[in-house]
């Protein structure tokens, strides 16, 4: 090749959204000439690819790119581009507050980035937060023939239409939309004939997923029942999930669909009653207990994960104390916990708020109790037999590193297994963040 190729330095932070989203911004951009760079000092572009859930998101992101002014004053042919949920949210006061950035971009408007990217190339500034009327990955290139990991994300579904009354999703991400089974049936084949075994189907809400294809409106379980057909295809997961999404049919789909992971991550919040009503979540407590009753009468061995709120406003003892019990009742294999964050715009935001030391005394307890079941469920699993998807080598030498169909992290060493193989592992070790075992 004579032509030198531009070099595009992507930073995701945020979810795993975020991580497909890069991969397909990166694919765009290899139209436009880029390739990608583990460098920020060799790149002629830099794109940070932000998340808004929590914290002072934007701030950092603001820190960020302060800290590539010296790189722009030595090289003012420096581009730098700002994506994902904190370019929605604050649009085009990104580039008042820091006139280093070139580009702004939301994200429903990565198909238009080479576009975007020409003009910057010109000397513009160019700026896209729309949410339009078509579907971005109907204009995304194909993905890239490039041997892929043998477990991939694969975005099925976008936004949200709950609006649980803590969160920025349904601002930054915009209204539910569901992508065509077809398409999706596509990307997955051609994923599988590049190596890839395990399909994480992703979404804001993924279980609300409804995408229009024959025969009218398909369900997520109906669509994961088709990716089951593709030959190939050994393991089938899903994630973000809301409880009053968990239809009767995907239900069954975890007791009958084989190639379906025995792991669910579906977030409660708060076991309070009083919470979960002023966080507008549109369920109880007791309703969600109810339901994974429901779920593991038809998997038993289910590996339960959620997500945790301490310090919504109005927050009790009381109300902190019924989210534990929920937690005892339920018992997780798995969890996230985070203190509550005010998020400008959303209802919560304007309430009054729970003193940080209560937060963070609250997150502690809960903490504890959640490290708890999860050693214990890890500890369940020593002497078991699991399967194991291998993904990388391990750290010493001769180790295979993957996760099991519970998700846990597992390593063996067995010289000779590369990533992408599937066997099974009979798990010998419980450690802090995974498990080891020996090849059956
Ligand atoms: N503060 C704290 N946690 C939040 N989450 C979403 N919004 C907030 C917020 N404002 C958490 C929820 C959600 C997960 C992705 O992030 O638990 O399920
Ligand atoms: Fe946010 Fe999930 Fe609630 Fe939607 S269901 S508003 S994404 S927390």
């Amino acid at each position: 090749m004579t032509n030198v190729k531009k070099k595009l330095h992507i930073r995701t932070y945020g979810c795993q959204m975020n991580v497909y989203d890069s991969e397909r911004m990166a694919e765009a951009l290899a139209q436009a000439g880029y390739e990608e760079t583990d460098s920020p000092d060799a790149a002629d572009m830099i794109l940070l690819n932000t998340c808004h859930i929590r914290e002072k998101a934007a701030e950092k992101i603001y820190s960020e790119l302060g800290r590539y002014k010296g790189l722009k004053a030595a090289r003012p042919d420096l581009r730098i581009a700002v994506a994902g949920c904190v370019a929605q949210a604050e649009g085009e006061e990104i580039i008042a507050r820091q006139p280093l950035v070139d580009l702004v971009v939301g994200p429903q408007a990565y198909h238009r980035l080479p576009e975007l990217v020409a003009r910057v190339e010109a000397g513009e500034k160019a700026l896209d937060t729309d949410f339009p009327e078509e579907d971005k990955f109907d204009h995304l290139p194909a993905r890239s023939p490039r041997r892929a990991r043998p477990a991939a994300f694969l975005t099925v579904q976008e936004g949200c239409d709950k609006f649980c009354a803590f969160c920025v999703v349904p601002y930054t991400r915009g209204a539910e939309a569901s992508r065509p089974p077809a398409r999706i049936l596509a990307e997955a084949r051609a994923l599988v004939v590049r190596g890839v075994r395990e399909i994480t189907l992703l979404g804001q809400n993924v279980n609300a997923y409804h995408g229009a294809g024959e025969g009218g409106s398909w369900s997520l379980a109906r669509l994961i029942r088709a990716l089951a057909e593709i030959e190939g295809l050994e393991r089938i997961r899903y994630t973000t999930s809301h409880p009053n999404d968990m239809s009767d049919d995907l239900i069954a789909a975890h007791g009958e669909c084989a190639k379906l992971m025995p792991y669910l991550h579906l977030p409660v919040q708060s076991g309070s009653d009083r919470i979960l009503k002023r966080m507008n979540r549109g369920h109880t407590a007791e309703s969600y207990v109810r339901l994974i009753e429901r779920i593991r009468a038809a998997r038993p061995d289910l590996l339960l994960s959620g997500d945790f709120i301490v310090g919504f406003p109005e927050e009790t003892e009381e109300d902190f104390e019924a989210t534990l019990d929920l937690i005892r009742a339920v018992g997780y294999g798995q969890a996230y916990s985070f203190k509550y964050s005010p998020r400008p715009g959303t209802p919560a935001a304007e309430r009054d708020q729970i003193p940080e030391q209560v937060k963070s005394e609250r997150l502690t307890r809960l903490q504890a109790l959640l490290a708890e079941q999860q050693a214990a469920a890890q500890a369940a699993m020593v002497g078991r037999e699991v399967s194991v998807l291998f993904e990388r080598a391990g750290r010493e030498p001769g180790q295979v590193a993957g996760k099991s169909d519970y998700l846990h992290a597992v390593h063996v060493v067995a010289p000779g297994l590369a990533p992408g193989d599937l066997r099974r592992v009979r798990i010998t070790e419980s450690l802090p963040n995974s498990l080891s075992g020996v090849i059956v």
